[in-house]
C-alpha cells in the first residue's frame, strides 16, 4: 500500500468508526488467556476485541495466540480492523544476541544493523509487528541499571545505533512480512535519573537534551522509525508522558516525526502520582494532548478520555488525529492488506542456522579484553592442559541472556563450561561454582578452590546477575557481591595463573579484580551463544576486538563519569590543589571509553587533515597511520574527536565524530581515513539550531578517548 493509499484507507475507516472503536485503537492491553491456555484468548477479552474496544496487545507472543486474537479482530469485529502486536525484542527473540552494551563494544553499525533483522525475522515469524526497541537512552551512570539496554554514554554512537537498529527492525519495506516496526525509547533523558535510581525525576539542563539526550532520537526519526515511546521520568518537572513541548513541540513539529507514540506501561495514569492529574481524565488529556496516541496498560485512556471530551479538555478532533495515526501505521505495516502475514511462515531451520551464527560473530565482538598484564591469552590449544571454570556465571545459560531475553531458551544457550569443553577437546576443563552471585555456597567454594590448586589455568567467572541490572535495578554499589569477592580472592590466594570473565550489564566498580587478577575480559550478558563466543577468543581463533562504550569507574564516587566533560576553569591539576579534582581519588576513570586490548598492539602516527582551512560545506578528511608492531594481526578501532577550543559557548573536551576499523597484518602499517563534514564542527546555539562559528578546531585521533593517546591536529574554519 502506498502512503497515499494507506491515508485514504485510514480516512474511511475513520469515517465509519463509533467513538468506541475510536477509543478502542488507542488502547493497548496485555492478552488474557482462556484458563490453562497460553494460546487461546479469554471469552471477556475476546468479546472486547470483537467491539473494537482493543486496538493493540504486548506481551503476546507466537504464531498461534497471536492468531487466535487477530481472527477476532479481523473477522469478528464491525470493521475488521487488524491488531497490533507488540513485544520487547531488544537484542533477539528466540536467538539472543549480546544485551545492547555489549553489542555497542563492537563499534560495528552494520553488525547493529544485521542482529536486528534477524531479531525483526524471527520475531515476525511469531506474529509481533512492533518492538519496544531500540533503547536510545545515553547512559552515564552504572548505578541505573537500565545502563544495560543502553549503547552507552555517547550521543554520537547512539545516533549511528539508533539508525542502525531502526534499518535493522524495519528494513526497507515495513510492510514486508519479516519487518516489524522499531519504537525509539524511551525519550528523553531517562537515564539522567536523580542520583541513578529507577523511575527518578530528571533535571537536566536544555543544553544537555538537545546536545546529548534528543540526538539519538532524532536520528531514530530520520530513520524513518515507527513508534516513539516516552520515559516514565519526568523532565525539569514535566512527565514526558504529557510533555506537549518535547512531544509535540520539538519532535512532531521541528523533526516532522509523523508516527505513533506510545506510552510507556502503565504511564499515563502515572501522571496522577507525578502530581500534574487529578484524576483519569486530566491525565489522559495531558497525555493525548502532547501526542501520546496509544496507552499502554493504563486506565486513562479506557476509563478517563470520554470524560476528557466531554469537560472539553481535549477535542474530537486530538482523539482524530491519534486513531488516523495508529490507523496508518497499521495500514503501513501491510496489516489491513494481510493481517497474518506474520506469523505464517516459521522460520527455516537454515535461517536459524544463520541466526546462531550471528548471535556468535556479535558476541565475539562484544567481548572486551580490559588487562591482560600477563600475557595469558591466548591460550595455547595444541597444548592440552587442566583448566578449572569456576564461578557463578561459569555454567549459568539463563544469566548469559541478559534481562530481556524475550523467548531465549535457557536450554539451547551456551555456557561459557559448554563453549569451553566444545573448542578445547584435548584439555581437562574441570567445573563447580564456587559461589552463588548474591549468596555463599560453602561446599561448593570448597569444591571450586580444590580444583584451582590442581589445575594449571583457572576462568573465574564472576559479575552480576541478569536479575541484577536491567529496569528497577538501580544499585548504590554496582560492584560485585561481597560473597564473591570473598570466593575470588581465596583463588587468587592459590598464587596460580587466573583469568577473570566478568558479566554485566554494566562497568562494574570493583578496582580489586583488576589489581589481583592479571587477565580480565568483559563479558556483559553475551547471548544463546556466549559460550562459544568466549571460547573464540580464548583460544585465539579470534583477536579480542571490543572497546568500551562507556568509561569504566574507578569507583562510585565518581559517577556519572564520561569523557566528554565540559571544560572547566581549573582544569584537573595534582600540583594545584585549588583545580577540579578529588582529595582521594583520580579523576580518570579506571579504563576510558574505547578503551580494549587485542592480542597485538597498534602504534599511531602522523595525523593530518584536509583541508587545514575550510570552508561551510567542504568534507574534511582525517588520514592517521596505524602500524601493527605486534606478531600476530589484528583489527583496531580508531576514534576520532573534535574540540573546539574557544568558541561563544564553552564545548565539551572532546567530541566523538568518527569511528573506522582497520585490518593490519603484524608489521604492517595502514591508514584510516576519517570523512568529515563542516556541519560535525556545529554546536547548538542559543536559539537550540546548529551553528557553524568560524575559526580554530583541534582535531584528535587515536585508540580511546584518553587524551594521552591521542594526536592532534588542527582546522581553521572559515566563513562563506
Ligand atoms: C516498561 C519498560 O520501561 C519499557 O521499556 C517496556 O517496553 C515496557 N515496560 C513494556 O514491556
Amino acid at each position: 500500500m502506498t502512503e497515499a493509499d494507506a491515508a485514504f484507507h485510514a480516512d474511511s475507516l475513520l469515517a465509519q468508526m463509533s467513538q468506541e472503536e475510536k477509543l478502542g485503537q488507542l488502547i493497548m492491553v496485555r492478552p488474557a488467556f482462556a484458563p490453562a491456555s497460553q494460546t487461546v484468548i479469554a471469552d471477556e477479552q475476546r468479546a472486547a476485541i470483537r467491539a473494537g474496544q482493543i486496538g493493540s496487545m504486548l506481551d503476546i507472543w507466537g504464531a498461534d495466540a497471536t492468531r487466535d486474537a487477530q481472527e477476532v479482530a479481523v473477522k469478528e469485529s464491525r470493521l475488521g480492523i487488524p491488531l497490533l502486536f507488540a513485544y520487547d525484542v531488544l537484542h533477539g527473540y528466540e536467538t539472543i544476541f549480546p544485551a545492547p552494551l555489549g553489542e555497542a563494544a563492537a563499534f560495528d553499525p552494520e553488525l547493529w544493523e544485521k542482529t536486528a533483522r534477524a531479531a525483526a525475522v524471527e520475531a515476525a515469524a511469531g506474529g509481533i509487528a512492533l518492538t519496544f526497541a531500540p533503547m536510545l537512552d545515553v547512559a552515564r551512570d552504572p548505578r541505573w541499571g537500565r545502563i544495560v539496554e543502553s549503547f552507552g554514554e555517547d550521543p554520537w554512537i547512539g545516533s549511528r545505533f539508533a539508525e542502525a537498529k531502526v534499518r535493522g527492525f524495519q528494513s526497507a519495506d515495513l510492510s514486508a512480512a519479516d519487518a516489524v516496526a522499531a519504537t525509539a525509547k524511551h525519550l528523553g533523558a531517562y537515564g539522567a535519573v536523580t542520583a541513578g535510581r529507577e523511575y527518578a525525576s530528571v533535571d537536566v539542563s536544555e543544553r544537555s537534551l538537545r546536545e546529548v539526550h534528543l540526538p539519538a532520537f532524532r536520528a531514530a526519526v530520520e530513520a524513518g522509525a515507527a513508534a516513539i515511546m516516552p520515559a516514565f521520568t519526568d523532565l525539569n518537572g514535566v512527565p514526558m508522558t504529557g510533555n506537549a513541548a518535547v512531544l509535540q513541540g520539538i519532535v512532531r513539529e521541528r523533526w516532522g516525526f509523523d508516527g505513533v507514540m506510545i506510552s510507556d506501561f502503565s504511564a499515563v495514569s502515572e501522571l496522577m502520582s507525578h502530581g500534574v492529574a487529578g484524576d483519569l481524565a486530566e491525565a489522559a488529556a495531558l497525555a493525548l494532548k502532547a501526542g501520546v496516541d496509544i496507552d499502554m496498560a493504563s486506565d486513562a485512556y479506557p476509563k478517563g478520555l470520554l470524560a476528557a471530551l466531554e469537560r472539553g479538555l481535549i477535542a474530537q478532533a486530538d482523539i482524530d488525529a491519534c486513531v488516523r495515526r495508529v490507523l496508518m501505521l497499521k495500514a503501513r505495516l501491510g496489516l489491513f492488506d494481510d493481517p497474518f502475514r506474520r506469523g505464517s511462515t516459521p522460520l527455516a531451520p537454515a535461517q536459524r542456522q544463520a541466526h546462531r551464527e550471528l548471535s556468535r560473530e556479535a558476541a565475539r565482538a562484544s567481548i572486551v579484553l580490559l588487562q591482560d598484564r600477563d600475557g595469558l591469552l591466548p591460550l595455547a590449544p595444541a597444548t592440552p592442559r587442566h583448566l578449572a571454570v569456576i564461578g557463578p556465571f561459569a555454567d549459568a545459560p539463563l544469566d548469559m541472556l541478559g534481562p530481556w531475553r524475550a523467548f531465549g531458551d535457557e536450554s539451547a544457550t551456551v555456557s561459557f563450561l559448554a563453549g569451553l569443553q566444545a573448542a578445547l577437546p584435548g584439555w581437562r576443563i574441570s567445573h563447580a561454582r564456587g559461589s552463588g552471585a548474591e549468596t555463599v555456597e560453602p561446599r561448593a567454594r570448597n569444591d571450586a578452590i580444590d580444583l584451582a590448586e590442581e589445575a594449571d589455568i583457572t576462568l573465574l567467572c564472576i559479575g552480576e546477575a541478569a536479575n541484577m541490572c536491567g529496569e528497577a535495578s538501580s544499585r548504590t554499589n554496582p560492584g560485585i557481591p561481597d560473597c564473591q569477592r570473598q570466593f575470588a580472592d581465596a583463588i587468587f590466594g592459590i598464587g596460580k595463573p587466573v583469568i577473570v570473565a566478568l558479566t554485566s550489564g554494566r562497568p562494574l566498580i570493583a578496582p580489586w579484580v583488576f589489581e589481583r587478577a592479571g587477565t580480565v575480559l568483559a563479558t556483559w550478558f553475551l547471548g544463546s551463544e556466549a559460550g562459544s563466543a568466549l571460547a573464540d577468543i580464548l583460544t585465539g581463533c579470534h583477536a579480542p576486538t571490543g572497546k568500551l562504550p562507556v568509561s569504566w569507574p574507578a569507583n562510585t564516587g565518581q559517577i556519572p563519569i564520561f569523557y566528554a566533560q565540559g571544560a572547566t576553569g581549573r582544569p584537573a591539576n595534582p600540583a594545584e590543589r585549588l583545580t577540579s579534582q578529588y582529595l582521594d581519588a583520580a579523576v580518570e576513570p579506571l579504563f576510558p571509553f574505547g578503551h580494549g586490548l587485542g592480542y597485538t598492539r597498534f602504534a599511531y602516527a602522523n595525523l593530518r587533515v584536509s583541508p587545514e582551512t575550510a570552508h561551510p560545506g567542504d568534507t574534511i578528511t582525517a588520514e592517521i597511520d596505524i602500524t601493527n608492531t605486534g606478531a600476530v594481526a589484528g583489527e583496531e578501532t580508531a576514534f576520532l574527536f573534535i574540540r573546539d577550543p574557544v568558541a561563544s559557548i564553552a564545548r565539551p573536551v572532546l567530541e566523538l565524530k568518527a569511528t573506522v576499523k582497520i585490518r593490519l597484518a603484524p608489521g604492517a602499517t595502514g591508514t584510516a581515513r576519517f570523512t568529515l563534514s563542516t556541519s560535525d564542527l556545529a554546536f547548538i546555539n542559543d536559539a537550540w539550531v546548529p551553528y557553524l562559528e568560524p575559526g580554530a578546531f583541534e582535531v584528535f585521533a587515536g585508540p580511546c578517548a584518553d587524551r594521552a593517546s591521542l594526536l592532534k591536529a588542527s582546522i581553521t574554519l572559515r566563513s562563506a
